[in-house]
């Protein structure tokens, strides 16, 4: 479970139950994520761990192996989970995500819109930054991307605050129910210009939209597009950026 409600927030004093999933790390550059079962064991170079000696453990704990090696038992916060999860496609990581957050002025009870969902990797921090009242709808047009996506979210304990839907967003656009509703659009879509006018649609007054792109031609296109669509419309900030 991640620390998605104040309330339930994880920290080093909640203890590791039975089905939890928890980031075993070896080293900065070594974790995985596993999923806690009492009859389980976890084999690797440091040796075979029982499963059952972590239930009870607090998250952060360090634990043993049958030959004395040991392993750390983390808490699977989205920081970590984005260096642990099964790559389908390129992802965010945190210096990116920090920065789409933080200009997408998220906090609990926003509503967010997101294409492609990818990984993901983005999904898992918009969805802590809007918990416990908000909402994340995530959309993808790859059909087994999005299944992966839902497994994922369900295992991190997000599934209540992310909907992942299958939709060509650059073809056809955000579905009008959420039209006027959305208090942040995010994209990281090969042609983000085709879907920024459905985007704007999308946002409530005061809205912010950002569109996330790794080329300088994506990012000049997609300018181009902000700067027609919003038109006559007041915005607190239109941000495109490019991660170069
Ligand atoms: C780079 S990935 C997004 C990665 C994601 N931000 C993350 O951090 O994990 C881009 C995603 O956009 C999806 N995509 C591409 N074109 C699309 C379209 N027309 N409509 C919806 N999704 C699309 C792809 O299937 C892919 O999963």
């Amino acid at each position: 479970m991640l620390p998605v409600d104040p309330t339930k927030k994880l920290s080093f004093t909640r203890c590791i139950s039975d089905g939890d999933l928890v980031i075993v790390y070896e080293k900065y550059d070594t974790m995985k994520a596993v999923e806690v079962c009492a009859g389980s064991v976890l084999g690797n170079r440091f040796g075979v761990f029982k499963h059952s000696d972590w239930i009870g453990k607090q998250f952060g704990s360090k634990v043993f192996s049958s030959k004395g090696g040991f392993v750390y038992l983390l808490a699977p916060t989205p920081e970590l989970w984005t260096l642990v999860l099964s790559h389908r496609t390129q992802i965010l990581y945190i210096a990116d995500i920090s920065f789409v957050i933080m200009f997408l002025e998220l906090v609990p009870g926003c509503l967010v819109l997101e294409s492609g969902t990818g990984s993901g990797s983005l999904t898992t921090s918009l969805a802590r930054a809007v918990a416990p009242t908000g909402h994340v709808y995530t959309f993808d047009f790859h059909e087994q991307r999005a299944v992966s996506a839902r497994e994922d979210f369900e295992k991190t304990g997000l599934s209540n605050l992310v909907t992942v839907r299958v939709r060509d967003i650059q073809g056809e656009g955000f579905p009008d129910e959420f039209s006027g509703r959305a208090d942040s659009v995010f994209l990281d879509l090969p042609q983000p210009w085709l879907a920024i006018p459905s985007a704007a649609k999308m946002l409530k007054q005061d809205g912010v939209l950002c569109s996330f792109s790794p080329c300088i031609e994506q990012v000049q296109r997609a300018s181009e597009t902000m700067r027609s669509s919003f038109t006559g419309r007041l915005f607190d900030a239109v941000i495109s950026f490019c991660a170069l």
